[in-house]
């Protein structure tokens, strides 16, 4: 068995119930662009909701980190990667928690104790030490000496605000040297492997920490990392996760890995990441902004490391890498195979459009920079990279690094803002990663946006269903299929509608049922296979019922006044509506 059906089994053994992987976009969380850990999806759960699936939870989340993108190449870095989690939500607390992980580490992976290192939380100003852990640590034999305390790095928060907490670290020792008497958590031969968080706080966006109304347990093992620490390779591009995947494109490139190794690992990571965004049920096609942008980025650095290879551009060689890659993954996640063909149209699509301007872009950049004066790429050239050729601003960068060049990210800026195509993903904010807090507008944002759903259907057939859904502090914006242009007389009967139903200040309630069920009574469902065996479906009054995750508001009129201020196509068969709510 591998090790993530091995951890699913053991914590199901312990009472968890296994619960799907959330999409990697999230839903109603404009904060981010994607998800970064188990426990963002269950936000609104470790805040005290109920969860459909009980106090215990199991599951491996697909996430996506961003950040270190462009560190890919290296021995260590992916972009997506499986998160092996389990949660309480109230239930257990440091005890079980680290016992289970000693357990499962020391009996089920057979690791041997002496090789294990943990940190715990040392205490700050706000929060005391975690003499608790330490206790619990010792209790199953943790030698003092292979117990450090920090500050820093125990209290994990995803972002500035949100649930958050102490937590301890489990480390591991990767190296054949022997094991230090004493455990020095910046000794890179020491790797951390799982991190368990004790998440009973909330930390508003001033920095204030208060209890939560439950103590929660959050814990993240990263499932590329344990394969390679197990497998005791030092490169987790060799471990058994990758070994066909590379071994794949060292066949199509006819080159061994070795000495190709940075463009192959690349190839191999975004492709793989490519593929799973693809997949993805909210759609997601390459372009200039948001997702669309992350997608466009790996495709686009995966063929010009392809071209570094001498891989024929033309062949089929992304198809034949995305193809193993679906069969690799899709027991675990079914979209792979249902948009099998949407993600091989989105690489193919894109490498098309690309391949056409790359070799040109590539000749510009070599005639420009052989006769540069200084080291410094000005902004003219890497715009006209960008616009004329579709090079990322990125890839221009990497492209400069390799000749030991700069770019001038700032001036290209500015052109970029000059020619308004900044756009919101740009917001530095964005690309951070943080994780906001569901916060009392976006909540009712979210609940309204059940009711215009309700209303379209009304107003404009039953054929109408949700296509995406996005939320900020300012606005809600809501794709629905329709095949035509709303009418202005359209657009007012969904307008009176909604507002009739806030101003009758309907109860919002929620229930527990099983899918079919839930699909049988005819409630809204965007993402069907997302949801586990028992769902959570908001009812408002009579008019709206969907599954949802929450979280909402418990009567319409703490809505305001709704008011539709765009209609407008999103693609073909889809229409946008960005709408507001207005306070009264
Ligand atoms: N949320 C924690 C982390 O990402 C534990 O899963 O490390």
């Amino acid at each position: 068995m591998n090790i993530k059906d091995l951890y699913i089994k053991f914590f199901k053994e312990h009472g968890h119930q296994e619960i799907p992987s959330a999409p990697v976009i999230p839903e109603n969380d404009p904060s981010v662009l994607f998800n970064t850990a188990g426990m963002q999806p269950l936000v609104p759960y470790l805040m005290g909701a109920e969860h459909p699936c009980g106090k215990r939870l199991v599951n491996a989340q697909k996430c996506i980190r961003t950040n270190d993108l462009d560190e890919v190449g290296d021995t260590t870095h992916h972009t997506f990667f499986e998160m092996l989690g389990n949660w309480s939500l109230g239930d257990y607390f440091k005890k079980e928690s680290l016992s289970w992980s000693f357990e499962f580490l020391t009996e089920i992976l057979n690791i041997p104790v002496e090789r294990l290192a943990v940190t715990v939380f040392a205490g700050n100003k706000l929060v005391g030490e975690d003499q608790e852990s330490i206790k619990i640590w010792k209790d199953l034999g943790i030698k003092t000496e292979k117990i450090a305390k920090t500050a820093d790095d125990n209290f994990w928060i995803a972002g500035n605000s949100g649930p958050c907490g102490p937590d301890s670290e489990i480390f591991y020792w990767r190296s054949d040297e022997e094991v230090p008497k004493t455990f020095d958590p910046e000794d890179v031969r020491w790797v951390e492997i799982w991190n368990n968080v004790f998440m009973q706080y909330y930390k508003d966006e001033n920095g204030k920490i208060t209890d939560l109304p439950q103590k929660n347990v959050d814990t993240g093992m990263g499932l590329e990392r344990i394969c390679a620490v197990l497998e005791n390779v030092n490169d987790n591009y060799a471990s058994s996760i990758w070994k066909d995947v590379i071994d794949k494109i060292s066949k199509i490139a006819n080159l061994p890995y070795e000495g190709n190794e940075k463009s192959m690992r690349i190839i191999a990571d975004h492709i793989r990441t490519a593929v799973f965004i693809a997949a993805d049920n909210s759609h997601i096609k390459p372009s200039n902004t948001d997702q669309g942008y992350i997608l466009r980025r790996l495709i686009r650095r995966a063929i010009r490391h392809a071209k570094k290879l001498n891989i024929d551009i033309n062949s089929n060689w992304e198809e034949q890498i995305a193809l193993l890659i679906i069969d690799k993954y899709k027991k675990y996640y079914k979209e792979l195979e249902t948009n099998k063909q949407i993600v091989l149209d989105v690489l193919k699509q894109e490498k098309n459009k690309f391949s056409k301007t790359l070799e040109k872009g590539l000749k510009e950049f070599e005639k420009i920079t052989a006769k540069l004066d200084g080291n410094l790429i000005n902004a003219t050239l890497a715009f006209k990279l960008y616009d004329t050729y579709g090079f990322p601003i990125e890839l221009t960068q990497e492209l400069a690094l390799e000749k030991n060049l700069e770019v001038d990210l700032e001036g290209f800026k500015e052109k970029f803002k000059a020619h308004q195509e900044l756009s919101r993903a740009n917001s530095k904010e964005k690309f951070k990663g943080g994780l906001a807090s569901t916060g009392e507008v976006e909540t009712k944002y979210h609940t309204a946006t059940h009711l215009l759903n309700a209303a379209l259907k009304k107003v404009i057939g039953k054929d109408v269903h949700q296509m995406g859904s996005n939320i900020t502090k300012e606005r809600m914006r809501f794709d629905f299929s329709c095949d035509h242009k709303l009418t202005d007389s359209e657009k007012e009967q969904v307008e009176d509608l909604v507002n009739k139903w806030i101003s009758e200040d309907l109860k919002v309630e929620v229930k527990q049922m099983s899918k079919e069920e839930a699909l049988k009574s005819g409630a809204e469902c965007m993402f069907i296979e997302k949801y586990p065996d028992i769902v959570t479906v908001y009812y408002i009054g009579d008019v709206s019922k969907e599954l949802c995750g929450g979280p909402h508001v418990s009567h319409t009129n703490q809505l305001g006044k709704f008011r539709i201020k765009k209609e407008e196509a999103s693609s073909a068969g889809v229409r946008r509506i960005k709408a507001i709510l207005i306070d009264n």
